[in-house]
């Protein structure tokens, strides 16, 4: 079965509504809904007195409905009793400032009251709920990501530290403290990153983001373990939320839970709103090392700056299939029924405020019929060649003050380097470095592929021809090891500035960047030349560097690029060096979009990575999971696709050989047996 649903939050509504709900939910073909996530409030009204006879009735009515529910826990909101009684358990701003309710997330994750008051709650619907027959999976909070500043934090803060640096001395040096008179000589006098006068230690900071990370986890687990006792044959998941501001470092956290759960809100609406959502999948398969669950998007309005975006028609569609194409158990929304109030009144839902007789509404019955039908083949896998590296604490590091450039955007390098790819057709995964780059122990099973327990995601970096980093600041000895022995042994590895600059602790590999791939690309970089915003600087290929530019030296590498303009005139800016039975590039200037995409084209071809579908018009984008081929088309007219094989249309049933014509907007599923598809990845 796959998943089709959304947040469901009866409470906001009167009972007699509820049967219309489900009505509606049935017409829908939706299968399950998440439940309670904002619940606390109604179900404990006050402390220690629950209220579950509204929760029991709407267990029971979906139930009756054949609707599957994924049960909240509602920890993410607090109610207001909670702030009263311990207002040491509100959050506290790096400014001082006390938040207080009155919106949500308004906890300290640190504070005793709080994970106290968690517990009861989860305890008390594990002890009602874990045996209901409508209960498909645990949904525990929702979007652990809140920070907070306090003394409790602060006194939580200092024990990991302990744990992870053992003495002051260690974590001074860790922290260069030797800079700027920070030197440390009582655990007592740490306190977590708060206002200051001028730039903080960044490696302060980033231990603090560490920390929050594994903080957060911990108040997971706490619940996960209760609930898992409950009953251990009910899976149990977490939101995770993707942004800059969250200290949740996911790629840790997957082997935490029992199916990864991804919300992700493509807010692009220029073109590019495909590919960031092929973005968002990717990552979420990688985070979850195969399949995983879309828990919320947005099945309309789409938040953008300054003005919502009114989803064209067919987008719904194609956004979530293409989640599903690219592993996802499903589809799910945030949220069902449009409220009549409160805090997030506009944001569109499956049932707007107009009721179900719209396009909204009307698209969603036509994707609940295509998922159940498609459900039966859509369990497969998705295979790449190529691994793009990701890793939060790099973007943490590059977050802060004091960087060479403002507009360093880990998030946006990244996605241009995917975009990349996916304009390619070029199938993609994600690669985490592992835990050693925390300075702990590895986990066990990590230790899988060439990588080792260096890389984790998928199998290591066993399966790819090709791996590119891009921003990824920070590196363990482990994992750049790893890396070498993965080109040594014949792989590609492509490394753009900004890479393999700092160890773990964010302190600077000293000898000329990148420190920790030097010799394996085979240059040296002496000096950072960021460039202004606007400007360019030229290259002797035609093409133009943005953003940023380097003085390179080379020591073994060929250079297939150079600069062409400013001082850079002559030097190198893209190199390729051999390395044992592989190749690594060095990839100095930044690039356009285009530009980007046709050296990795180049770079592939070299590595015998071939797109999934050549010859594919470009508005069509391919993706095959198992024995299907989604086919979307993101253009305004039909689109003509040659196919590699024959098959059957999974929607019609209809066989299908030679070509499609997939309509415009539209998505065609095909069931082509691999002995039919022929183009392999490679
Ligand atoms: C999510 C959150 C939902 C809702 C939604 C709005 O991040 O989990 O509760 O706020 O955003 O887009």
């Amino acid at each position: 079965m796959l998943f089709f649903g959304g947040d469901y939050n009866p409470e906001q509504w009167p009972e007699q509504i509820w049967p219309e709900d489900v009505a509606l939910m049935r017409q829908a073909g939706v299968t399950i809904v998440s439940l309670g996530v904002f619940a606390w409030s109604h179900l404990e009204p006050e402390e220690g007195r629950f209220e579950f006879g509204r929760l029991d009735r709407i267990m029971d009515l979906l139930h009756d409905g054949g609707i599957r529910v994924a049960l909240a826990t509602p920890t993410a909101s607090p109610p207001p009793w909670f702030t009263l009684a311990h207002p040491e358990g509100l959050p506290v701003t790096a400014d001082g400032v006390r938040l207080t309710h009155g919106s949500r997330d308004t906890y300290c994750v640190s504070a005793p009251a709080y994970r106290a008051a968690a517990r009861t709650i989860a305890t008390e619907l594990a002890a009602r709920y874990a045996r209901h027959p409508a209960l498909a999976l645990w949904h525990v909070h929702n979007e652990y990501g809140t920070d907070c500043r306090c003394d409790l934090t602060a006194s939580a803060f200092r024990s990991w530290l302990e744990k992870r640096h053992g003495d002051l001395d260690a974590l001074n040096e860790s922290w260069t403290t030797a800079f700027w008179s920070q030197r440390y000589s009582d655990w007592a006098q740490i306190m977590p990153p708060r206002a200051t006068q001028y730039l903080p230690n960044p490696a302060h900071v980033l231990d603090f983001r560490r920390f929050l990370s594994d903080e957060l986890l911990g108040a997971f687990v706490e619940q996960r373990d209760l609930l898992r006792e409950a009953n251990p044959a009910v899976p149990i998941t977490t939101n995770f939320v993707q942004g800059g501001w969250v200290s949740v470092d996911h790629a840790r956290w997957a082997s935490e839970v029992d199916i990864v759960a991804v919300d992700h809100y493509p807010a692009a609406v220029d073109g590019r709103g495909e590919a960031e959502t092929a973005f968002g999948g990717d990552l979420a398969r990688g985070w979850a090392g195969g399949e995983w669950l879309l828990m919320e998007t947005a099945p309309n309005l789409i938040y953008t700056p300054g003005r919502m975006h009114a989803k064209e028609p067919g987008r719904l569609t194609r956004h979530s299939l293409n989640y599903v194409a690219r592993g996802s158990r499903g589809a799910m929304y945030f949220q069902w029924r449009q409220p009549r109030g409160g805090a997030e009144l506009f944001h569109s839902a499956l049932v707007p405020h107009a009721g179900p007789d719209t396009p909204v509404f009307r698209e969603a019955i036509g994707l609940g019929r295509t998922l159940k039908t498609i459900a039966p083949y859509a369990g497969g896998e998705v295979e790449a060649r190529v691994a793009i590296g990701w890793d939060a604490p790099s973007w943490w590091a590059l977050q802060g003050g004091g960087l060479p450039a403002a507009d360093i955007d880990y998030l946006a390098a990244v996605q241009q380097t995917h975009r990349a790819l996916y304009r390619s057709g070029i199938p993609t995964d994600f690669v985490f470095p592992g835990r050693t780059d925390s300075g702990e122990a590895s986990r066990a099973g990590d230790a899988v592929g060439s990588g080792g327990a260096a890389w984790v995601g998928g199998a290591g970096l066993r399966p790819y021809k090709i791996v590119v980093l891009t921003h990824l600041f920070l590196i363990s000895d482990e994992s750049a090891a790893a890396l070498r022995e993965f080109v040594a042994a014949g792989g590609h590895l492509v490394v753009g500035h900004l890479s393999g600059i700092a160890d773990p602790a964010g302190r600077i590999r000293l000898g000329g960047y990148p420190g920790a791939f030097r010799d394996v690309l085979g240059v040296r970089v002496v000096e950072w030349r960021p460039l202004a915003p606007g400007t360019t600087i030229a290259l002797d290929d035609g093409e133009q560097g943005v953003r940023w530019s380097e003085r390179v030296e080379t020591a073994g590498a060929e250079t297939v690029v150079r600069y062409a303009g400013d001082v850079l005139a002559g030097a190198p800016a893209i190199t390729r060096n051999r390395f044992g039975a592989g190749v690594a590039w060095y990839v100095s200037p930044g690039l356009d979009d285009d530009a980007l995409r046709r050296l990795l084209e180049r770079v592939a071809a070299e590595a015998g990575v071939t797109p999934l579908l050549p010859g594919r018009p470009p508005e069509v984008e391919a993706v095959r999971r198992g024995e299907l081929l989604f086919l979307f088309n993101h253009g305004s007219g039909p689109a003509v696709v040659a196919l590699p094989g024959s098959g059957t249309n999974a929607v019609t049933k209809r066989a299908v050989s030679e070509s499609v014509t997939v309509p415009a907007g539209g998505v065609m599923v095909i069931n082509m047996p691999d002995r039919e598809f022929k183009s392999r990845t490679g």
